[in-house]
């Protein structure tokens, strides 16, 4: 599938990934700047927070309860679209699209 990363800037990435990796460890594979996922995916540091494409969020797993409390603790604010981006496993033809935030720390 393939995922298209626009930074708060507005620079847009589009990276193939591999079914089952997460938004975050393709960025972080391919250098995509923006997710910085300080706890390596471990769902404790926040700092891999994106927000999804509107259209894309009722293709996703729904958020488990300790990824909506850790979603409190972004560097900027939460919004009704971010999710974190070690939670979100590529799918077979479900291509996404994210933003990053401004900051991640
Ligand atoms: Fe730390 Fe996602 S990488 S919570």
């Amino acid at each position: 599938p393939q995922i298209t990363y626009t930074e708060h800037d507005g620079a847009t990435r589009v990276v193939e990934g591999n079914v089952g990796d997460s938004v975050m460890e393709t960025a972080v594979r391919n250098g995509v700047p923006g997710i910085v996922a300080e706890c390596g995916g471990s769902l404790s540091c926040a700092t891999c927070h994106v927000f999804v494409d509107e259209d894309d969020l009722d293709r996703l797993d729904p958020m488990s309860e300790m990824e909506d409390e850790m979603l409190y603790g972004t560097a900027v604010d939460r919004e009704d679209n971010s999710r974190l981006s070690c939670q979100l496993r590529l799918k077979d033809g479900c291509d996404l699209h994210v933003t990053t935030p401004e900051t991640q720390v």
